[in-house]
């Protein structure tokens, strides 16, 4: 920033209490910028002169202020670069930020934390070929304010590729563009509200953080278990939707079986209620071919998501949303009261790599990537820990370590002094009582060149717990 502005530029929006006094009001303002952290330690401030022009009063007024300010340690006048907002080690620490929903701290050692793909796969040469020939053709119009239900050179290449590798049944209008699967759930939640629902229900276990998407919305939040066949649809009521991963259930990996998947949408059809369809890593099935979307069994009844946080990166926000023609209206209503876009750039570059091919060779790249990785943890699971049960490893990037005994905090900890950073099992439970220790293990996460000390140091860390008397 210093570097690119020069402090005759630097734009400073100040709140000044003119009640207090030009003087003080200016004092007051710049001390609470500083304290609040809006104004960071380093900050070169404009000169008096253009401070003093900019709000328009004497320039004494602001050298004043600067001068009570240095004396209070709140700045720095240093020569030749002028004033400067001072480091302050009693500084109180700056609030905290709220963490956008997945955004989890990067940990020191070996992060085998489930959520993220291996980021070192970006396509970054599809992409910036595909940004090159969307900056050479498209109209200036593109960059206004697009549709907020996404481009639809996007949702027309989107619904060609969902009806071709996920067996979804897609119109492009049907299709909205969203930021995540996270932005996704939150307007289906708001959408289900205006045609009258109280309550959805989500998966136990399932991530805590859709659940409390959906009650922030104001539904009640129902949390129904799971069994190795998947959503036990009995335990449904009158819920107006129900948030599930049939292909491959996070975090245990399950996938729904057909007689549950039969179960579910007869309940929907009863229920009068939607199936709200997760498929987070649908394109990563490993040993046979991909489980078609329930979507593609009952279009009337299902809202399919699908995202590009597994398969490219969580960064880029991008996911669609394919939901029944009823469901349209009230989604209508919620997409214009929102304010969450995806860059129509981004858009259109994502639209290109669908109708080029790259995203299906990219696909194909990533499966046989993550299927090597999942093949070394599978083997040396049953190497050197027999007692140890994987599971929910036919697809995705993340499975289960399922331990005999102990108490998963302790393991944790164990892990956590050996440098390992992985996801205890209990805390995707809605009601963890009675539930054994177990680990999920994302093993997308570390870059290809940590990954051999990935496992050699997860491994032995495990054995050496087991050993324990
Ligand atoms: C169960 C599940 N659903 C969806 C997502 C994707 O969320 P988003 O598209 O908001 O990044 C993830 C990513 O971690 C996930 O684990």
């Amino acid at each position: 920033m210093e570097d690119r502005w020069s402090r005759s530029e630097l734009d400073l929006h100040l709140d000044i209490d003119a009640a207090r006094g030009l003087r003080a009001g200016l004092e007051q303002a710049l001390r609470d910028a500083v304290r609040r952290g809006r104004l960071a330690p380093g900050t070169s401030l404009p000169s008096s002169r253009v401070l003093a022009r900019d709000l328009g009063v004497a320039r004494g007024t602001v050298t004043q202020a600067y001068d009570q300010l240095v004396a209070e340690g709140y700045l720095i006048a240093a020569p030749r670069s002028g004033i400067k907002v001072a480091v302050r080690p009693s500084a109180p620490p700056a609030e905290p930020a709220t963490l956008a929903r997945s955004y989890r701290p990067p940990v020191q050692g070996v992060d085998l934390r489930p959520g993220q793909p291996d980021l070192a796969m970006f396509p970054r040469r599809e992409w910036l070929a595909a940004t090159r020939h969307v900056m050479q053709t498209a109209p200036n119009s593109v960059f206004g304010y697009g549709d907020q239900t996404g481009r639809i050179e996007l949702r027309e290449a989107l619904a060609g590729y969902v009806g071709r590798a996920c067996g979804v049944v897609a119109a492009p209008d049907q299709i909205i563009v969203c930021a995540g699967y996270t932005h996704a759930f939150r307007l289906v939640c708001q959408a289900l509200l205006l045609r009258g629902a109280t309550a959805v229900a989500v998966e136990d276990p399932s991530l805590p953080d859709y659940a409390a998407i959906a009650r922030h919305t104001g539904l009640q939040v129902d949390a129904i278990p799971v069994d190795g066949a998947g959503l036990i649809v009995d335990r449904l009521g009158s819920q107006g939707g129900v948030a599930v991963t049939p292909a491959h259930q996070f975090p245990l990996g399950v996938t729904m079986s057909p007689a549950r998947r039969a179960d579910l949408l007869k309940w929907a059809h009863q229920a009068k209620a939607l199936v709200i369809e997760d498929d987070y890593d649908g394109e990563f099935r490993y040993d046979r071919q991909p489980v078609g979307a329930l979507q593609g069994l009952a279009p009337e009844q299902v809202v399919y998501v699908g995202t590009a946080s597994k398969t490219i990166a969580p960064g880029l926000r991008m996911a669609w949303l394919v939901a029944p023609p009823a469901l349209m209206r009230p989604l209508a209503e919620v997409t214009k009261m929102d304010e969450t876009y995806v860059s129509v750039v981004d858009q259109l570059v994502f639209a290109r790599l669908i109708e080029t091919g790259e995203l299906d060779r990219h696909l194909r790249r990533c499966r046989a990537h993550y299927r090597r990785r999942r093949d070394r943890l599978d083997a040396a699971v049953a190497r050197d820990l027999p007692s140890a049960h994987l599971s929910g490893i036919a697809a995705g990037l993340q499975a289960v370590l399922h331990l005999a005994g102990g108490a998963e905090p302790d393991l944790l900890a164990h892990l956590d002094r050996h440098g390992v950073a992985v996801d205890g099992l209990a805390q995707y439970y809605h009601n963890p009582d009675g539930i054994p220790p177990g680990l999920v293990i994302g093993y997308s996460t570390p870059p290809e060149h940590a990954y051999a000390t990935a496992l050699s140091t997860l491994i032995p860390a495990l054995r050496s717990w087991l050993d324990q008397p």
